[in-house]
C-alpha cells in the first residue's frame, strides 16, 4: 500500500494536463484500477486481516481521489491564467485596419461656430432645462393661458398622473425661457447667448420635431433696435465669411415689442441650397426689443433697463452655410450622410481660424 501511495501521488504531482490525470485516475481507482483490485482481495482475508486492511485501503483511495481533485483544479487555474495572458488587449491603442473615424455633426459644428462668434462680441453662454415648466416657456414670456401662440407652437406636453392638477411641464418650444432664468440669476446689465435643443410637433423640408436654437439677450441702459441689427449683421458676416443679403421683416412675438424676423437670401436648385444668390428666402430667426412684462417676470425693472433678444435656428443656418437642402436628413443617422457632411474632430471653430 505504501508503494501504491508513493507511486500515484508522485505521478499525479507530475501530470501536465487533464487527460494524463484521467488516465491515472482509471489506473488507480477506476473499476479495474490497482486500488480497486486490492479491495476485491478483502473478501479472501480473515476477519482480523480485513479489520486493518479495509480502513487502510479506503484511506488510500480517499487520498488519491483528493490529490486528483486538487491537481485538476490547479491545472484549470493555470489554463485560465494562460488564456487571460494570451487574450490581453490594450483598449487604449488607436483603432487598426478598417475601423472608420467618426465625425462631428454639422449641428455641433455650427453650435460651436455661433458660440465662438458671439463670445468674441462679449456674450457669455447660459443654459436651461429641456423639460421646462409651463410658466417659463409661456407665462413669463407674456403668453398667458389662452393665448393663441400656445397652439401655434405645436407644443409637446408632458404626461401628468390622473388627478394631478398642477400645470403641465412641456418640452420647451424655444430657447426663450433661458432669458427669464438668466435675468433671475444675474439681473441687468446682461449679455448672454443660450444654444440648445427645442421641440415642436412640426415636420417638413425645413422643420423637424427636435431642432436647435441659439437665444441671445442683451440688456443695458440704452440699447435699441439699431444695436440688435448691428449684432446680427456682424454675426452673419463672420459666420458666412462674406456679406449676405438679409431681410428684416416686421413680425409679432408676445415677448418683444417691436418684433422682427430675419430671412436670408438663397437659391434652391439641383438638390442644394446656396446663400447669396437666387430669389428664395429662408427665415433664420425671430427678434425684437424685450417686452416690459418679460423684464418684470425676470425680476428686472423696465424703467431702468431695456434691450434686445433673438432666437436663431441653428439647423437652418447650418443648411445655408453647408448647402444641405433637407433638414430631416440631419437626424436620419445615415452613415454616408454623416461622413459627407460631418467635420473632423480637429476642425475646432475659432475666430482666428476664420470660423
Ligand atoms: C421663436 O421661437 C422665438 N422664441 C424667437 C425669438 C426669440 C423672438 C427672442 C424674439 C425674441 P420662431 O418660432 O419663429 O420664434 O423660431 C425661431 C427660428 O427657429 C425660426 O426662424 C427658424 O429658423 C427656427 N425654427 C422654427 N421651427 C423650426 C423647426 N421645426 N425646425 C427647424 N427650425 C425651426
Ligand atoms: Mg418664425
Amino acid at each position: 500500500m505504501d508503494d501504491l501511495k508513493a507511486k500515484y501521488l508522485s505521478a499525479i504531482a507530475d501530470a501536465g494536463d487533464e487527460s494524463t490525470l484521467e488516465d491515472l485516475r482509471l489506473q488507480a481507482v477506476g473499476k479495474k484500477g490497482e486500488v480497486s483490485l486490492k479491495m476485491r482481495e478483502l473478501g479472501k482475508m480473515t476477519p482480523e486481516e480485513r479489520q486493518t486492511a479495509g480502513p487502510a485501503l479506503n484511506a488510500l483511495k480517499d487520498e488519491i481521489n483528493s490529490a486528483l481533485a486538487a491537481k485538476k483544479a490547479a491545472l484549470g487555474d493555470a489554463a485560465l491564467d494562460a488564456r487571460l495572458r494570451a487574450e490581453w488587449l490594450d483598449v487604449t491603442l488607436p483603432a487598426r485596419g478598417t475601423a472608420r473615424q467618426g465625425t462631428i455633426h454639422p449641428v455641433s459644428q455650427v453650435w460651436e461656430e455661433c458660440t465662438a462668434i458671439f463670445a468674441d462680441m462679449g456674450f457669455a453662454v447660459a443654459e436651461g432645462p429641456q423639460v421646462e415648466t409651463d410658466w417659463y416657456n409661456f407665462d413669463a414670456l407674456n403668453i398667458p393661458g389662452h393665448h393663441p401662440a400656445r397652439a401655434e407652437m405645436d407644443t409637446f406636453y408632458m404626461h401628468r398622473a390622473t388627478g394631478d392638477n398642477r400645470p403641465p411641464h412641456v418640452l420647451r418650444t424655444h430657447t426663450s425661457p433661458v432669458q427669464i432664468r438668466s435675468m433671475q440669476e444675474q439681473g441687468a446689465p446682461i449679455r448672454i447667448i443660450a444654444p440648445g435643443r427645442v421641440y415642436r410637433a412640426d415636420f417638413d423640408q425645413t422643420h423637424t420635431p427636435m431642432f436647435h436654437q441659439v437665444e441671445g439677450l442683451a440688456l443695458d441702459k440704452d440699447l435699441s433696435m439699431a444695436n440688435l441689427k448691428w449684432v446680427l449683421e456682424e454675426f452673419f458676416t463672420a459666420y458666412f465669411g462674406t456679406k449676405v443679403k438679409t431681410r428684416f421683416r416686421a413680425s409679432h412675438f408676445p415677448f418683444t415689442e417691436p418684433s422682427a424676423e430675419v430671412d436670408i437670401q438663397c437659391s434652391w436648385e439641383n438638390g442644394t441650397v446656396k446663400v447669396g444668390e437666387g430669389d428664395g428666402w429662408l427665415e433664420v430667426l425671430g427678434s425684437g426689443m424685450v417686452h416690459p412684462h418679460v423684464l418684470r417676470a425676470g425680476g428686472v425693472d423696465p424703467d431702468k433697463w431695456q434691450g434686445f433678444a433673438f432666437g436663431m435656428g441653428i439647423d437652418r443656418i447650418a443648411m445655408l452655410k453647408y448647402g444641405i437642402p433637407d433638414l430631416r436628413a440631419f437626424f436620419d443617422s445615415d452613415l454616408r450622410w454623416l461622413r459627407h457632411y460631418g467635420f473632423s474632430a480637429l476642425q475646432v471653430p475659432t475666430i482666428r481660424g476664420g470660423v
